[in-house]
């Protein structure tokens, strides 16, 4: 059921971030404080993102980007990597008729090719059904890092300029980056008590609004969300400006 202007209003959003960007933290110590193994953790992260995209696509939110798996994971252990993968697996191939109905365009930003093969074949499919679609646009975050995001669109550029002799124009560099046709960042949100942005999106964030929270990621409900999105409501946006 979409929001309408008025309800939105009534919990206090009457101005809504149109890009979301959340880094998704503190699954390993909510298992640990349960004695519950950290892949229960991790499940229950997931169980978290339905409600949050429901919402957000509910409310008219634009653009949720989210962090799923930093190019910096992969030192994991294994057995870890690889209860990541299966959830990854299990997530597109379980949600993707629902986030299809709900009119959701799913995109993976990162370089998916150091996954598994069926981790690429189900983003990829998920992708493919999604990529008419008109509502909210989700982007999940796998094997991302920004520097890396970074030094690729600087090649790419230098590439171009040795071959048209033009100095690429701050358009030409935000074409190349994975956040080309999604709208500037408005809100930034990180779980878990930690004050950092861990190479997520560093271009992207320059100004978008920072809110930190100590609860963990199997804890941040729509409850907590709407609070996140109340603070971003108080908040004077300046850009610069007075
Ligand atoms: C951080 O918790 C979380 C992650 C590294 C993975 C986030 C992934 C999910 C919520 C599930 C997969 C995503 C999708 C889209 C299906 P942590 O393990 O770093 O926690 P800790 O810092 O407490 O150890």
């Amino acid at each position: 059921m979409k929001y309408t202007n008025q309800q939105l209003q009534e919990l206090g959003l009457a101005t809504l971030p149109a890009h979301i960007v959340i880094i998704m933290d503190g699954n390993g110590r909510w298992a640990k404080g349960r004695s519950l193994p950290r892949a229960a953790g991790h499940k229950a992260g997931v169980e978290r993102l339905r409600e949050l995209i429901r919402f957000s696509s509910d409310a008219g939110i634009a653009a949720l980007t989210l962090y799923a798996f930093s190019s910096e994971n992969w030192v994991r252990p294994e057995p870890e990597v690889r209860v990541l993968c299966n959830l990854l697996v299990e997530y597109f191939n379980k949600e993707i008729a629902e986030l299809h109905e709900n009119q959701v365009r799913i995109r993976a930003i990162g370089d998916l090719n150091a996954f598994p093969q069926r981790v690429q074949k189900a983003v990829r499919a998920a992708e493919e059904k999604t990529a008419q679609n008109a509502g909210l646009k989700l982007n999940i975050a796998l094997n991302y890092g920004a520097q890396a995001e970074l030094l690729r669109a600087a090649q790419a550029c230098s590439a171009r300029a040795i071959e048209t002799g033009r100095l690429p124009e701050k358009a030409d560099f935000e074409a190349q980056l994975y956040t080309a046709d999604l709208p500037e960042v408005d809100l930034m949100i990180r779980t878990s008590g930690e004050q950092r942005l861990s190479n997520f999106l560093l271009y992207q964030l320059a100004y978008a609004e920072l809110y930190f929270t100590p609860c963990f990621w199997p804890d941040f409900t729509k409850e907590e969300y709407i609070k996140a999105l109340r603070d971003y409501n108080a908040r004077g946006r300046r850009f610069g400006g007075l």
